[in-house]
């Protein structure tokens, strides 16, 4: 059950948005959604009774905040940006290690003890307890992803603002993403599941699992298993199209080869 104080903020949300209101008062509402979003006290997506449920309003809340706020020029020594939202700063307090230019926009919530190598967090996002964010890794508006997870270089999470009822790119506890791989389009990463280097997932993505010769349904990665990128044929026969092929399910030797050194944190 939300707490008056969030049953109250979403209702007035909701009418913010019907009613295209552009009050002060409305922009402080907005402010105090950001607020408690950065805070991690509120997130767009939660999973309860195993289910994935998304908190449209906050989502609105975002999209207004583009809408109500002006940009402003940030300035870090003598570097200069003019946008809409501020960076996020604390990391310090907030047990997070940063690595130069690793960029985070408030609104953003990233629990302690996770590495941001340079990188890229947007507003909403959620990065869960001993995350590896690595090198040129972005994390799109409102991606949820969950701890322990390994986001390697150079991947790209989708993210999803519109149509608020969408639900973000969901990467659940103990995933591990390859390098280079781009997550998309609301897709769910089950725990534990891994993606070797390259995989592109999107909603209509075909996945196939090789293991039990069986198609599955997209947007849905199976937890612990081992994906690799393939092809399957088109329906007529004429060509193939990029697909997703569960090999196996996660072993041993997926975990040693999937590990992050302790070192590295
Ligand atoms: C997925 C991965 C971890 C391998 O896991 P694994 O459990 O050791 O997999 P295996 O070697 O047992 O291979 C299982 C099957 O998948 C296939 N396979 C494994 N990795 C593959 C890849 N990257 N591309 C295509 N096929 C792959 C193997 O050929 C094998 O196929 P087979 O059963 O037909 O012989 C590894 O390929 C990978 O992607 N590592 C990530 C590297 C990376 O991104 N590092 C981070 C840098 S920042």
């Amino acid at each position: 059950m939300p707490s008056p104080e969030l049953a109250g903020l979403a209702a007035s949300i909701d009418r913010i948005w019907d009613a295209g209101e552009t009050s002060d008062h409305a922009r402080a509402l907005v402010e105090r959604v950001l607020t408690l979003l950065d805070r991690g006290e509120i997130r767009v997506a939660e999973k309860t009774g195993g289910t994935w449920t998304v908190n449209e309003w906050i989502k609105k809340a975002v999209l207004l905040h583009f809408r109500l706020s002006p940009a402003q020029t940030l300035r870090a020594g003598d570097l200069e940006w003019h946008d809409k939202i501020p960076l996020k700063t604390g990391f310090e307090a907030a047990g997070v290690r940063a690595v130069p230019v690793a960029t985070v926009r408030r609104g953003a919530f990233i629990e302690p003890g996770v590495v941001l190598m340079p990188s890229f967090v947007n507003i909403g996002a959620r990065i869960g307890e001993g995350t590896m964010i690595d090198t040129w890794a972005t994390v799109g508006s409102c991606a949820q992803v969950g701890r322990r997870c390994h986001v390697s270089g150079g991947v790209g999470i989708g993210g999803v603002l519109e149509p608020v009822q969408a639900r973000p790119v969901i990467i659940e506890d103990d995933v591990f993403v390859g390098a280079r791989c781009e997550v998309a389009e609301g897709v769910l990463v089950e725990e534990g599941a891994v993606l070797a280097m390259g995989c592109f997932v999107g909603a209509s993505t075909k996945i196939f699992d090789a293991e039990r010769g069986c198609a599955l349904e997209p947007g849905r990665i199976p937890a612990r298993a081992v994906c690799v990128p393939g092809t399957l044929p088109a329906g007529d026969g004429t060509h193939g199209t990029c697909a997703i092929i569960v090999k196996k399910r996660r072993d041993a030797k997926t975990d040693a080869r999937t590990a992050l050194n302790e070192l590295l944190r």
